[in-house]
């Protein structure tokens, strides 16, 4: 049981994990938020729920002069009553009006957690997993109502929350805004952290304090993009990775979205986050709905470690689907970097080969398979093989590569069409466009408008013919641009600004067709690298292309940041070519290898250059990988050295059973004299024996996590890693061994 209701006092009270969030209905009709911080019992509300007299304050209640919606902290304000702070919701009428006002009407506990329709969400397997509670407001004047949903795992400290919109007037309502979450909290006490970044150069860090007025993190990109997240913390000034209040907010949404802090007058802070409100509205007829996607809050006190490690877990166990869930994945070789665009059979057979002899177990074929595709040019929408490339097709390729003990995987791009398509040429009304308007290219190629229902079934049916055409094993699928000119030709006038929305719920609805008819096909989601690394896709797909920059050093940045809230398990991480294509730098096949292990292994590079050594080395790595993997993949991640504050990164995971431990310390720089460096593990058990895998060394965790073990690297680029194995006996049982009187 995680919810507790209060009938008399109309006090809701959810505990998640170490959790607790606390809302009450005030003046019978207000539904206000009391807390959402670390578990404890209900409080008092007298002292929880602050009323003042605040000067240009509106009283919607004449005789309660303390009593001012600007000052009372809100569920899920509307602005009306004199709220002057952002809203979570605003429509407009067909009368032109545009007030809405939500009040307290009724509420409803749920076993489990409902699914959303059409939409990614995270999921129960049973039912006493968690409870949710659903509360009504409504709008007394319109009869509109917005059904507020939050789920409670009661061992897991997340909440999800989401709302339903529905019109049950007769006259039509155009939404124009519906967030998704919206919290009011006190103090303007907190640092915002934000994960901004670019193509290349995917969730980088930002730390800010708040500031009055407002901050906000967003998409207008038609994705959730490289360039913001849909993800913030606020955090305690000085929170660190052990220590600190800290609260997450992320979207399960893979479109143009908004979110951020807004600190009022008297430094309390709203923070919201939902779908963008820029170019999106939504037009209810009467007896219509429009549910908004979730959000998933966690809070942590103990800094932003244990908020990552919730995040992970949950993600891991509850979000992901599949077979692969629960499998490990497959150590592959992707062709793009060793050949791009110019390849034939012959030199894929080749790499396969050599993939096959080092012991690596899937083969994917990149971009430039179909069409006439050998440049980024052209073809795309032409979704058959190139027989002047491949002259066996696909299955012929497969074939081949299955003799040598390898699985086959394909990439795709279905939501995209290239001027240069038969596709475009027999559709040209099926991209997103504005008619009479240029149709803006990027990378030479145009988005298909999944907002109408026919090239859904188009993709559906393209990629499932080329699906079953062979033995595909895994794709990847790929979006390689940002969307233009947002519009559609299937959608009337008044519902222009529906399209980005109503493309997300065609793109799910694809996937989810997709998906479920190929359950062994393993899917990872792409777009230019980690343009829509997000928990939407993940929903569908159980990994992503992390970055299309796979440079070692970038990885540490790139992979630190993304696991502030996604796990390794869902961060595709390779191994590639020095040179390394995107940053022009040569570092180690050891540091590439360690940094590519700390995510879904693989190389990227033409096996075929390797000298006997590096054919070596890499046997090694993989043999390192497929004894780590299984619990990599299920194990908790400890961050312990930040790349964004010094030239050294180390980070480590512990078995689920905390038996077994990977550790792996990183130095961009050399630098002479420098000092002592050490590895400091944390999370141990102070009195059990942990031996060094490979030395048969043996610590206590005390000395591992107090004096920790020493690092001994020379050069630049540089990095070791320690493979622990907790001993089964303690102090009592073999004491001799390990002290001296
Ligand atoms: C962008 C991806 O991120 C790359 O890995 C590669 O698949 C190219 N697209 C192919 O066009």
């Amino acid at each position: 049981m995680s919810i507790f209701v209060d009938e008399k006092q109309k006090i809701f009270h959810l505990q998640a994990g170490n959790t607790s969030y606390v809302m009450k209905v005030v003046k019978e009709k207000y539904l206000a938020h009391v807390y959402f911080g670390k578990k404890m019992e209900t409080p008092d509300m007298e002292n929880a729920l602050l009323n003042r007299n605040i000067g240009f304050s509106p009283n919607p209640e004449a005789e309660d002069k303390s009593y001012s919606l600007d000052f009372l902290c809100q569920e899920y304000p509307t602005g009306l009553g004199c709220d002057y702070r952002i809203p979570a919701v605003s429509a407009v009428y067909d009368d032109g009006s545009r007030t809405v006002e939500l009040l307290y009407d009724s509420y409803r506990v749920i076993k489990g957690k409902p699914k959303l329709p059409g939409l990614p969400a995270v999921y129960v397997e049973a039912e006493d997993e968690a409870d949710t509670l659903e509360i009504t407001l409504v709008d007394p004047v319109k009869d509109l109502k917005a059904v507020l949903w939050y789920t409670a795992f009661s061992d897991r400290g997340a909440i999800i929350r989401s709302v339903r919109v529905e019109n049950h007037s007769r006259e039509t309502v155009t939404l124009e805004k519906v967030m998704s979450a919206n919290i009011d909290f006190e103090t303007a006490d907190y640092e915002l952290v934000t994960l901004p970044g670019a193509w290349g150069r995917e969730r980088h860090i930002e730390r800010q304090p708040l500031r009055s007025g407002i901050q906000s993190v967003e998409s207008r990109r038609g994705a959730s993009s490289h360039q913001l997240n849909p993800f913030f913390v606020l955090c305690s000034k000085g929170a660190n990775e052990e220590y600190g209040e800290v609260y997450g907010f992320n979207l399960v949404y893979s479109g143009n979205f908004n979110g951020g802090a807004e600190v009022d007058q008297l430094f309390k802070t709203r923070v919201w986050l939902g779908i963008n409100d820029y170019d999106f509205s939504w037009t209810l007829n009467g007896g219509e709905s429009f549910q908004a996607p979730e959000t998933v809050l966690v809070y942590s006190t103990h800094g932003f470690g244990e908020m990552s490690r919730t995040y992970h877990k949950l993600y891991r166990e509850r979000l992901v689907r599949g077979k692969y869930r629960d499998s490990v994945r497959p150590i592959l070789v992707n062709n793009w970097e060793a050949t791009y665009f110019d390849f034939t059979e012959e030199k894929l057979l080749g790499i396969a080969k050599e993939a096959a002899d080092l012991g690596m177990e899937l083969f994917v074929l990149d971009d430039g398979w179909f069409g006439k595709r050998n440049l980024d040019d052209c073809s795309l929408g032409d979704w058959y093989v190139n027989k002047e490339k491949l002259p066996d097709g696909l299955d012929g390729l497969a074939k081949k590569i299955a003799s040598y003990g390898l699985q086959f995987g394909l990439w795709l791009e279905p939501e995209m069409v290239s001027v240069d398509s038969d596709l475009y040429r027999e559709h040209p009304d099926w991209c997103i466009h504005v008619p009479g308007r240029a149709r803006t290219e990027c990378r030479n190629q145009l988005t298909l408008d999944l907002s109408r229902k026919d090239v859904c079934d188009y993709i559906v049916e393209a990629v499932s013919s080329v699906l079953d055409s062979a033995d595909i094993r895994y794709v990847k699928w790929d979006m390689n641009r940002h969307m233009s000119e947002f519009g559609s030709a299937s959608l009337p006038a008044k519902r222009q600004k529906e399209m980005p929305h109503r493309y997300m719920l065609g793109l799910y609805d694809v996937l989810e067709r997709i998906v479920s008819s190929h359950p062994d096909v393993l899917f990872e989601s792409c777009s230019g690298g980690g343009g829509r690394f997000d928990p939407g896709m993940l929903y569908y797909m159980p990994q992503t292309w992390t970055s299309d920059d796979t440079d070692a050093v970038e990885r540490l940045f790139i992979q630190y940041g993304t696991s502030l809230v996604y796990p390794v398990s869902t961060m595709g991480s390779h191994v590639s070519a020095v040179p390394n294509h995107q940053a022009l730098r040569t570092t180690s096949l050891k540091m590439r290898g360690d940094v590519a292990m700390s995510g879904n292994f693989g190389y990227e590079l033409d096996l075929m250059q390797l000298t006997e050594e590096e054919k070596e080395e890499i046997k090694a790595q993989i043999q390192q990988y497929k004894e780590l993997r299984t619990f990599l993949k299920s194990g908790d991640m400890y961050r312990l050295k930040s790349p964004f504050e010094g030239n050294d990164t180390a980070w480590m995971f512990l078995s689920e059973d905390k038996t077994e431990i990977f550790a792996a310390y990183f130095r961009v720089l050399s630098k002479v004299n420098s000092g002592i460096a050490r590895m400091k593990l944390t999370a141990l058990e102070p009195e059990a024996v942990y031996e060094i895998a490979g030395e048969g060394k043996q610590y206590r965790g005390d000395e591992l996590m107090n004096i920790g073990l020493s690092v001994e690297m020379q050069g630049d680029f540089q990095s070791q890693t320690w493979r622990l194995k907790k001993i089964m006996y303690k102090r009592k049982e073999k004491p001799e061994v390990f002290f001296h009187s």
